[in-house]
């Protein structure tokens, strides 16, 4: 675990959120990795284990019948607000999804008032994505104390529930032992809120070596703080990895000209059967998603025998129900001892 006393404040929140997701020593949010051992990374991992079955074979089970789960959404999203709603649902939860655009925040209603119109149905879980980061935190910190915050991406600066998909990802492809692995990152780590989830999750569980590959320009200061190697050639920071994650050139996200052009970015940055021959024979290709063909990679790859991109979508199903069943099973507990 990492020690309270000499853990920095969140450079992106501005204050120490320590104990905010953890409430006796249970996750009673889901906002961030930091802080989280690699006890509690392994629960969530060997959690969704049990979940991946429920979802080959047995599809709902009834842990959180009578739970009422809002997606919150102020971002667009496919995946994540889909695996969020179908891990709801096969959990037995009633699901709402709030459509912000048609929804009263677009016609002025402040954040706070929109939850506590929606904290007076009774609800018992929000799943928050916002472009502002810092926003989940906010949440969490103005919620019933029956309520629990999911984190499903605020903008740069996290996005636990995909890293712990990825973690899950390469558990099940490389084994439980991440000591021996190399992996890389590769592409827009400067506006990436998932690579920085990534790498503190692939730091808490041990990996042997965590690489960041990109161009300066879309690799933010001091990166190297964050335990990671940095590599600006590809085919360099790729070699001999175990698993190769690629991300979006976040578009949406950048101010100013960062990259000459796409094309370039392909030719020097983009994964193609040439450049991941650098990578280990047996290595896993892994893309949160969107994936931009021909921008950071080849459709060989991205549909080839090494990608794992689709994997990553179904277990995201199961992940996903872990951290739910968790943070909500803690609050049954508590109720119930009230
Ligand atoms: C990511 C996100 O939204 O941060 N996608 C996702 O959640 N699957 C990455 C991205 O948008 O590129």
């Amino acid at each position: 675990m990492v020690n309270k006393a000499t853990r920095p404040a969140d450079p992106f929140i501005g204050q120490d959120l320590w104990n905010i997701q953890l409430q006796n020593g249970q996750l009673k949010h889901f906002l961030t990795i930091e802080g989280l051992g690699s006890d509690m990374l392994t629960q969530i991992l060997d959690t969704a284990e049990s979940f991946a079955g429920v979802n080959e074979s047995v599809k709902k089970v009834p842990l959180l019948r009578g739970k009422t789960i809002v997606n919150l959404f102020f971002e667009a999203s496919t995946r994540t607000r889909t695996t969020f709603e179908l891990a709801a649902k096969r959990l037995s939860a009633d699901v709402l999804n709030i459509n912000i655009s048609t929804s009263a925040t677009s016609k002025g209603e402040s954040l706070l008032d929109t939850l506590h119109n929606l904290q007076a149905m009774q609800c018992d879980m929000f799943i928050v994505r916002h472009a502002d980061s810092g926003t989940a935190h906010f949440i969490a910190n103005h919620v019933a104390p029956h309520i629990s915050v999911l984190n499903a991406g605020d903008g740069r600066h996290s996005h636990p529930t995909q890293a712990m998909l990825d973690m899950f990802t390469i558990r099940r492809n490389k084994g439980a032992d991440f000591g021996g692995l190399r992996v890389a990152i590769v592409g827009d780590i400067l506006h990436s809120r998932v690579a920085r989830s990534q790498i503190h999750a692939l730091n808490t569980l041990n990996t042997g070596d965590v690489r960041v590959v990109a161009p300066r320009t879309l690799l933010p200061k001091g990166i190297e703080q964050m335990g990671v190697s940095v590599y600006h050639d590809l085919q360099e920071g790729i070699k001999d990895a175990d698993v190769v994650i690629m991300l979006r050139l976040q578009k949406e996200r950048m101010s100013g000209a960062l990259l000459p052009s796409e094309q370039e970015y392909f030719q020097l940055y983009g994964l193609t059967e040439e450049t991941f021959a650098a990578a280990k024979d047996d290595a896993i290709v892994m893309h949160p998603g969107p994936i931009n063909r021909g921008v950071e990679i080849a459709s060989s790859i991205a549909d080839g025998p090494h990608s794992v991109i689709l994997d990553q979508v179904t277990y995201g199903i199961a992940v996903r129900m872990a951290v739910m069943s968790m943070t909500l099973g803690h609050n049954g507990k508590r109720e119930a001892q009230a």
